[in-house]
């Protein structure tokens, strides 16, 4: 559609119009500048400019037409909303158009919105606004729609006048309610409007587990979440852990058909609504606020941009909204936005950078992973220099090259990645990066195996592997050896002290005392920490030999199975099957390991430094209650419980080896009814399927088992 000048040319006058002011005379130009942008990102998931950098711009245009309404277009960029439409899923109208945010940067834009909803709604400029401050959830949309309190349809946001239909994807999803209550209140049809998410920590695992299959990875948690509510399969919606907070209403009909939203009164209202009828919404003094004016709602809208990397979902920025509903109304909405909310946008996370170089360093195992020495760039409020690039096939895919103007990103505390290169802006002078054929370090030449991805030095006792085997064995998850870290391994290796595991053991700490920076104290510290970790159960000892793929969990269920970590030596494939979730490749990497005499030598070594090699108590797993009373059975308690609070009745039913379920469904297979039990009992009576029973019956079986 463009060709390269053309794209070099439109990157170029991006650049100088987000640098200078417009004229109007320019804004047929900007127009085609946003279409090329917005096609760059739609069409070819390709942007070449970051995120903001898109909204600066198109809050320019804005402002023009703003100024000179006769001047807008019907095709202006203005004119429609984004779009995320495919033809995988049925598209469904909405009851009403789903809108899209203005954008606000600073304390100065906050201002002058406040201003002018003033001006619009024609209130004195000394009378303060209410507002109510949400965190601008960074995952997809979804609108669901309540039907005689039964969820009837599920849609995500689409082009904001048609989405695309998922319902059963959004059944999936636990915090969903599939019914609730809004009869009791008067309402007959409703539609509520939220964000879809998963956790920072759930897309860590979900990439990690990717990765481990060999699929593409998701760039970041949003990705995850869309593609996740996408899925053909909803049993695969399901695994991916996902979340929906809801947090406005859209409509809210009475049996006649009547809009009741005036009942409703405040937004802060509909939250505590939504959350009494079992929604997850955004919870006052963790994530909403109520400010009584514009100078309260920037403190805390700059209080969340500090603490944003701290937050367990990824946020792009808060949302701003009028709490009285009344006066959304009377300010009203633009084809685009409403004008009772705006969005405060956060510190940029992408930013564009030179790669100047590539290093190549060696791990526990031997993997060699390139890492990117870029020019420094600020993103979110921390400084970037190097960038893993993961594997050669990774620097292929994105056709990397030194010299390369990458766009860099880093979403929250998630590791800073780079999303792409900018081919456009090559001039010719960038290099492909040769993958190196020799180590870095001990210059053995590397081999590739078979189905993995990294390149590897084979060579066990190259000095970077020996060094990051040390640094695995202390770390947290593995032997966890309180203070003792990389940068003490890295000196007392430069020492001579360190040159295997079993060296750790051997440390002579008078001599470690008289270093610099050291002291008796430290020394102490360090070997009474040491004495400690030698008492570890063997699952984290099994666990810091660096055995590649053989993580916490494996190593975990491997240790329950043995008497002594030597009992390895002796084991066959055919052992190793029986341990449901140990598969054949971590397998043959354990029998491998303990096949080498080295390694055996070594253990025998350690074994006679104190380290504990026999199996504890720690190492066995909790009795599995498979043949509980009430395995597999999921279960609710509803009314008034006499003789036991609820928690402790739902702990009791867990230790009973149920589930405890959050709603009557056809899937719910006892209800435990206490006093005053209302619609779930009788729901669960029409159902027909579930058992009943009383708190007595209840008491009763708890003290059987
Ligand atoms: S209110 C018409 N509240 O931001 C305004 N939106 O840029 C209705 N979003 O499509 C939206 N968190 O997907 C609202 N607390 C929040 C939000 C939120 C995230 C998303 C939403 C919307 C987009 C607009």
């Amino acid at each position: 559609m463009y060709d390269k000048s053309q794209e070099l040319d439109l990157y170029n006058t991006s650049k100088f119009f987000l640098a200078n002011e417009i004229t109007i005379e320019d804004v047929e130009k900007l127009r085609t500048i946003i279409r090329y942008h917005e096609w760059k990102y739609y069409i070819q998931n390709d942007p070449v400019i970051s995120d903001r950098e898109y909204d600066q711009l198109y809050k320019k245009l804005e402002a023009i037409e703003n100024a000179h309404p006769e001047l807008i277009t019907p095709d202006s960029p203005t004119q429609r909303v984004s779009d995320d439409l495919t033809s995988d899923f049925p598209s469904v109208e909405h009851l009403t158009p789903m809108l899209s945010l203005a954008n606000s940067y600073n304390a100065e834009d906050l201002l002058e919105w406040d201003e002018q909803i003033k001006r619009v709604a024609s209130i004195d400029a000394a009378t303060p606004i209410e507002y109510v401050v949400e965190p601008k959830f960074d995952g997809g949309s979804i609108a669901l729609i309540y039907e005689n309190d039964y969820l009837v349809r599920a849609a995500t946001r689409g082009n904001g006048k048609e989405g695309e239909e998922m319902t059963k994807n959004a059944r999936s999803i636990p915090s969903i309610p599939l019914t609730a209550n809004f009869s009791k209140l008067g309402y007959h049809k409703v539609e509520i409007r939220g964000e879809v998410l998963i956790k920072k920590a759930v897309f860590q695992q979900v990439n990690a587990e990717r990765e481990a299959e060999g699929l593409t990875l998701f760039a970041n948690p949003r990705n995850a979440a869309t593609g996740g509510l996408r899925m053909k399969d909803a049993r695969e919606t399901a695994k991916r852990q996902m979340e929906a907070f809801m947090y406005q209403i859209g409509v809210l009909l009475n049996k006649e058909g009547e809009s009741k939203l005036n009942e409703v009164k405040t937004q802060s209202g509909s939250i505590s609504m939504l959350a009494q009828l079992g929604f997850k919404v955004p919870k006052a003094e963790q994530e909403f606020k109520i400010c009584a004016d514009i100078q309260s709602v920037i403190d805390y809208c700059l209080a969340w941009q500090e603490k944003r990397d701290t937050y367990e979902y990824e946020v792009d920025g808060m949302v701003v909204k009028v709490n009285d509903l009344a006066l959304q109304q009377r300010l009203g909405v633009t084809s685009h936005h409403p004008r009772w909310a705006i969005a405060f946008k956060f510190r940029a996370k992408q930013a564009t950078s030179k790669l100047l170089n590539v290093e190549f360093q060696v791990g526990k195992i031997g993997s060699i992973t390139p890492v990117a020495k870029i020019e420094p760039v600020a993103l979110a409020g921390v400084t970037v220099s190097s960038i893993s690039l993961h594997n050669e096939e990774f620097i292929k895919s994105k056709d990397i090259r030194l010299g390369d103007t990458v766009l860099v990103e880093r979403a929250g505390d998630v590791i800073p990645y780079i999303v792409k290169t900018m081919e456009t802006l090559r001039d010719g002078s960038e290099q492909v990066i040769e993958f190196p054929k020799n180590c870095p370090v001990c210059q053995t030449i590397l081999v590739k195996p078979e189905n993995e991805a990294a390149w590897r030095c084979p060579n066990y006792n190259c000095e970077a592997q020996v060094v990051q085997r040390m640094i695995h064995h202390v770390s947290k998850n593995a032997m966890d050896i309180d203070g003792f870290g990389k940068s003490y391994i890295e000196r007392f290796h430069q020492l001579g002290w360190l040159n295997n595991l079993s060296d750790i053991y051997t440390l002579e700490y008078e001599k470690i005392a008289t270093l610099e920076g050291f002291g008796k104290k430290s020394a102490e510290n360090l070997k009474a920490a040491i004495e400690k970790a030698k008492k570890n159960p063997i699952h984290r000892l099994l666990h810091s030999l660096s055995i590649h793929h053989l993580g916490q969990k494996a190593s975990k269920l491997i240790a329950a199975e043995i008497n002594h970590v030597l009992d390895l030596q002796h084991w066959t494939l055919e052992d190793f099957t029986h341990i449901k979730d140990i598969g054949p490749v971590v397998a043959e990497n354990v029998i491998a390991f303990f096949q080498i005499p080295e390694n055996i030598a070594l253990l025998k070594k350690m074994e006679s430094l104190g380290v504990n090699l026999h199996q504890t108590n720690e190492d066995k797993p909790k009795a599995i209650q498979k043949n509980a009373p009430l395995s597999g059975k999921t279960i609710l308690f509803t009314g008034t419980l006499q003789s036991i609070s609820r928690k402790e009745a739902q702990e009791k039913a867990e230790a009973l080896g149920a589930k405890n379920a959050s709603a009557v469904s056809s899937k719910l297979d006892i209800l435990v009814v206490g006093e005053k039990a209302g619609s779930k009992l009788k729901k669960a009576q029409e159902i027909g399927t579930i058992q009943i029973l009383t708190e007595e019956d209840f008491i009763n079986m708890i003290q059987q088992n």
